[in-house]
């Protein structure tokens, strides 16, 4: 459903700092995030990635600095890494929805459903019996009921198959809002992003492009990091050889 117009910035990532015990995540990061970007967020195992969706969405605390929303008219929704495992196991799909917009008629409702791949039968099944990627699919249906000008995704193609993939890349691309993603899946990111953070050293860098601009930008690093390396190396050997020189003229004017 359409959103109100949010103000220009959607969130704010303010010098902010945050670790867990001697786990630094973050250590002075900053990040602007505005209407129109649709950001997913790279990084290994670990690097902090569902920490920093969070710390935005303000279920977390910052050690310091500040992470959070845009003031105005921001209206988020967050779909956790493992968001499906929070569902009720003893309701039906068609119930689950139900309670979330009661006022919606049975079409409405089974259309929906329907454009999250759940057949007729499907919908009548209790959530407990549901596998995994079809309770991935619900717990999205269910976020994108209500309206929101941001969507906050941790993750959602876990468990999904390739068609329920592209129907979610479809419905973002559709979607009118801002988008914060953090996926492993680089097909994915590169169907739905138009800006690449990478978290790397406690900070957050960020690439003004799509995930193959990402990629060109990250060859043209490692091969600048490549060529210096190698200019070091020459350097240390032109270095070594001047000093044998030296060495060498040395011990000859002392024999001398
Ligand atoms: N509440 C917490 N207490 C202690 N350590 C935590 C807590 N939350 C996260 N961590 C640690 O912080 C690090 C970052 O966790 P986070 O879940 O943000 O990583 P991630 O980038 O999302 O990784 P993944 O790609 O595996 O989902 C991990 O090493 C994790 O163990
Ligand atoms: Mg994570």
């Amino acid at each position: 459903p359409p959103a109100p117009r949010s103000g220009r910035l959607i969130a704010e990532i303010k010098d902010l700092s945050h670790s867990y015990g001697e786990q630094i995540l973050f250590l002075g990061a900053n990040l602007e995030i505005e209407r129109g970007d649709r950001i997913a967020f790279v990084g290994p195992n670990g690097a902090g990635k569902s920490t920093l969706l969070r710390l935005v969405m303000g279920i977390e605390t910052p050690d310091e600095g500040s992470a959070g929303l845009g003031e105005h008219n921001v209206i988020a929704s967050y779909f956790e890494q493992n968001q499906a495992e929070a569902l009720d196991l003893s309701k039906t799909v068609i119930d689950t929805m139900f309670e979330a917009v009661p006022d919606w008629t049975q079409t409405q409702v089974r259309s929906l459903l329907g454009s999250f791949c759940f057949s007729n039968d499907a919908v009548f099944k209790e959530v407990g019996k549901l596998s995994g990627g079809e309770k991935a699919r619900l717990a999205l249906a269910l976020m994108l009921l209500s309206p929101c000008n941001l969507l906050v995704l941790d993750e959602p193609t876990n468990h999904l198959d390739i068609p329920a993939k592209e129907m979610l890349e479809g419905a973002l691309r559709d979607y009118e809002g801002a988008a914060l993603v953090v996926s492993h899946d680089r097909y994915f990111i590169s169907r739905v992003a138009n800006k690449i953070v990478e978290i790397r050293d406690g900070e957050l860098v960020v690439y003004r492009g799509d995930y193959a601009y990402y990629r060109e930008k990250k060859a043209e690093e490692s091969a600048a990091t490549q060529a210096a390396l190698e200019a070091a190396e020459q350097e240390a050997k032109r270095k070594a050889k001047r000093d044998k020189q030296k060495a060498k003229e040395a011990a000859r004017k002392s024999a001398a």
